[in-house]
């Protein structure tokens, strides 16, 4: 029998093949590129690029909530869902780019205080499904722009659409938050 499978081997040499170990060693590397240690460098850099993600939230949030109080029916039912939807969706679509630009500059200036995070993948997993869920109510508005007021049937879905997109939305923020309090993998 081979001697390896017989002798427990050295926690070093065990971490070597794990999936763990090899974003450790690109994290590592990361940190270490002139673009990374520039940005970690210049001082003001980190809290500009974090004020940028913040207003990008709150324009991202508003129009959530535009959009949700109008498909549940509580704001501007003056304004049908697809007037409002025209007006909002482009800020939300137009500053999910910045958000993807702002959050991977930080990721290049710290890479393992996100990518060695379990909250982090919670957090683009939850990004996922909110943004699929906002796809879900547009798509069908680009085909027919009443689609969400034809039936009864309809309005319920629009703000069963509503309530499980503003609750994700608001869990992505506080996930966006507990990635500085939780403990890396
Ligand atoms: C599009 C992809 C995104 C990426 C790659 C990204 C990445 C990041 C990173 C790396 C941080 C820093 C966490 C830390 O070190 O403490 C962060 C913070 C944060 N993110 Fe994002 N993010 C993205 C989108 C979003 C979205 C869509 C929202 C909410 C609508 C959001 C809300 C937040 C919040 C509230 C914080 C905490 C800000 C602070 O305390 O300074 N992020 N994000």
């Amino acid at each position: 029998m081979p001697r390896d499978i017989l002798v427990p081997q050295p926690e070093s040499s065990r971490k070597l093949s794990t999936p763990l170990h090899s974003l450790d060693m690109f994290c590592t590397w990361l940190a270490a590129t002139p673009l990374s240690q520039t940005i970690q460098s210049v001082e003001w850099l980190i809290p500009a690029v974090q004020t940028v993600h913040i207003l990008a939230v709150a324009m991202v949030m508003t129009s959530v909530l535009m959009i949700d109080l109008r498909l549940i029916g509580v704001g501007a039912r003056d304004q049908t869902i697809a007037a409002v939807a025209k007006r909002f969706l482009p800020f939300i679509w137009w500053t999910l780019p910045v958000l993807l630009a702002t959050g991977a500059t930080l990721i290049i200036a710290e890479p393992a205080r996100a990518l060695e995070n379990p909250v982090f993948y919670l957090k683009m997993g939850l990004l996922l499904a909110a943004v699929t869920i906002t796809l879900a109510c547009q798509i069908p508005l680009a085909r027919n722009a009443s689609f969400w007021e034809l039936s009864a049937g309809r309005k319920r879905a629009a703000r069963l659409i509503a309530s499980i997109s503003l609750p994700l939305w608001v869990a992505i923020i506080f996930a966006g938050r507990w990635i500085a309090y939780i403990q890396r993998t």
